[in-house]
């Protein structure tokens, strides 16, 4: 049976959703604010150490991070979704794109639109925060905008792109308009970060 929510997903919905999947921790939950006359989705989660983690990569996504990303688009089959930057991420349904990992795209975000040969619903997105986090990966440093743009490229018009970084990446807003902000939390000495959740307009 198709989810109640299946036809129109707004921004109160997905945060309903999530809210609904994570009842146990309402301090995690999400609101709707308006932002300059638009809604945005507003949260922090606070994901806690993770003493049995399954991966040592540098940079592995939080605990819990993806479960709690997901849950705000239950509409994407995980086929639609693209990782970029994915890294230690093991094969799924779901499409990779690493530039040194193994991805079933093996290239550079910035060759997406070149290499890709579709669009997705969904994409998320880790990059190396700085220039001293790419050196470990022995890459070049982001250029966000230029990753941005490429990442709207392959996305499908009206979907989405989740970016976790430490600054609310550049990019243009004729493409993307900022559809969330959650704060991340990991624990002590760990960088907090943003997750910033973007919809392609146009
Ligand atoms: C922060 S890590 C992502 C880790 C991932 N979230 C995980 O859970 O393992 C950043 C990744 O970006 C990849 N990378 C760096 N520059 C890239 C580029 N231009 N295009 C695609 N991937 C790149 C690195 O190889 C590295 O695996």
């Amino acid at each position: 049976m198709a989810h109640p929510l299946a036809d129109v997903w707004t921004l109160r919905d997905r945060a309903r959703a999530y809210n609904e999947r994570f009842a146990q921790w309402p301090a995690s939950h999400l609101v709707v604010v308006r932002e300059q006359g638009q809604e945005v989705i507003y949260g922090r989660w606070v994901l806690g150490q993770n003493y049995q983690a399954p991966t040592k990569f540098y940079g592995a996504y939080p605990p819990g991070f993806l479960d709690r990303v997901l849950a705000l688009f239950p509409d994407v089959a995980a086929a639609d979704t693209l990782h970029v930057f994915s890294g230690s991420l093991h094969a799924g349904e779901y499409v990779r794109c690493d530039l040194v990992q193994p991805a079933e795209l093996p290239c550079s975000v910035y060759d997406l639109p070149a290499l890709a040969g579709r669009t997705f619903a969904l994409v998320l997105a880790d990059p190396p925060y700085s220039k001293a986090d790419a050196e470990k990966y022995t890459t070049p440093a982001i250029d966000r905008a230029k990753a941005l743009a490429a990442i709207g490229a392959v996305t499908d018009l009206g979907g989405h792109l989740a970016w976790l970084d430490t600054c609310w990446p550049m990019h243009s807003k004729r493409t993307w308009r900022t559809v969330g902000r959650v704060a991340i939390t990991r624990s002590t000495n760990h960088r907090t970060r943003d997750l910033t959740v973007f919809q392609r307009v146009v």
